[in-house]
């Protein structure tokens, strides 16, 4: 009889101790392939680094964490279909993701339906956060990197007249051109003329000639690197010698190697520079080259890796994985360390950090300047 009790005893702590290491799973959806490829692979690698160094310190609450990653191929309509599987049939606790905003706001729809915590590390277009409580980011938003841009364009380029070209497919693309006109505008600037384009667009020989015909200082293209770099390319061809530029959606090796010589002189804003003199991104960039052969890590990938910081702490502090108290820990991260800046989650669910604009100069990405907030 004692015999078996202890027996039944024993059974009864292994089966505890197996469930006390049963994974937390973290779900993530991201462009890992098609069109914004460079940006869910940067994120996805930040945030792997994060969870596996999490891991190294012995998890969280016990427990090590386990990423669930779905490729969305940067298609439209993929993301709440993925966000649907990660919570009903993966059970994860949280969805980390994405870059581009029209794709977290997918998700966010499906994650706040089901009240499941979901932070983007990098979507800055309002409207994401907008969806609901459950909702979070850690960087800034595009009303603050509009207004930068607008600064940037008058102090910095010396522009008056400025034209624009949006994608009109992109959620991001009309949230910045629209902050950054009233800025420009409001400080006195001219738009001589405003052109439209759809995501996955390659000739845009008509909209950059009318803009030629209206002499503008300078063109402002808040979209992403694939059609910047093509617009680069074909205003230089039409002889627009003027400079370009563009928000954080311009970041990605594509820019300079679609773009080559005409992206030369273009710059464009973001959420970190690798040339930082912190020791917290010196830091970080040698972990990250050791972990993703010799690779320098961007803005994305910065950001990734605080997303799921900013996650793993929260599950800390709250004690548990309930996605109720989840949210409310995220809800109250302040001042968390990382290496974008340091992280307080706001009434809004947004951060508010510095934005640092780029320059393309020698076939590489300079600093130019920090813009605080
Ligand atoms: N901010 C962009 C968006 O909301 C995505 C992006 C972030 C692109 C960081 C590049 C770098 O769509």
């Amino acid at each position: 009889m004692r015999r078996l009790l202890t027996f039944t005893l024993s059974l009864l702590a292994l089966g505890l101790s197996a469930n006390a290491a049963e994974p937390i799973k973290v779900g993530e959806y991201a462009s890992l392939t098609g069109k914004e490829a460079t940006f869910g692979q940067s994120s996805h690698k930040g945030t792997v680094l994060a969870i596996e160094e999490a891991n190294a310190a012995g998890g969280v609450l016990g427990r090590p964490l386990q990423l669930v990653a779905e490729d969305n191929q940067s298609k439209p309509g993929e993301s709440g279909t993925i966000a649907t599987k990660l919570i009903t049939r993966e059970k994860v606790v949280a969805l980390l993701g994405e870059v581009a905003s029209s794709r977290s706001i997918e998700a966010a729809i499906v994650a706040q339906r089901y009240r499941i915590p979901l932070i983007s590390p990098s979507s800055t277009n309002p409207k994401v956060t907008e969806i609901g409580d459950y909702i979070f980011r850690v960087c800034f938003i595009d009303p603050f990197q509009g207004t930068a841009l607008a600064k940037f364009a008058h102090g910095h380029l010396k522009a008056k007249r400025v034209a624009i070209v949006t994608s009109v497919s992109s959620a991001y693309s009309v949230g910045l051109a629209k902050y950054f006109r009233e800025q420009f505008l409001a400080d006195g600037g001219t738009i001589v003329l405003e052109q439209k384009y759809a995501e996955g667009d390659k000739d845009f020989k008509a909209q950059l000639t009318a803009i030629k015909a209206t002499a503008p200082d300078a063109i402002f293209v808040p979209g992403y690197y694939t059609e910047a770099a093509l617009i680069c390319k074909q205003a230089r061809d039409l002889g627009l010698t003027i400079p370009l530029f563009g928000g954080d959606g311009w970041e990605a090796p594509e820019l300079i190697s679609i773009g080559g010589a005409a992206v030369e002189g273009t710059y464009y804003s973001t959420h970190y520079s690798p040339e930082s003199p912190s020791p917290a991104v010196k830091d970080f960039i040698k972990r990250f080259q050791a972990r993703w052969s010799g690779e320098t890590p961007d803005a994305m990938a910065a950001l990734g890796y605080d997303s799921a910081l900013v996650l793993v702490d929260a599950i800390r502090r709250a004690g548990t994985t309930e996605p109720a108290k989840l949210r409310d820990a995220i809800a109250a991260t302040r001042n968390l360390e990382g290496v974008s800046g340091r992280t307080t989650i706001d009434a809004q669910r947004n951060a508010s950090k510095p934005a640092v604009i780029v320059e393309v100069r020698n076939g590489s990405f300079r600093f130019v300047q920090a813009v605080e907030p």
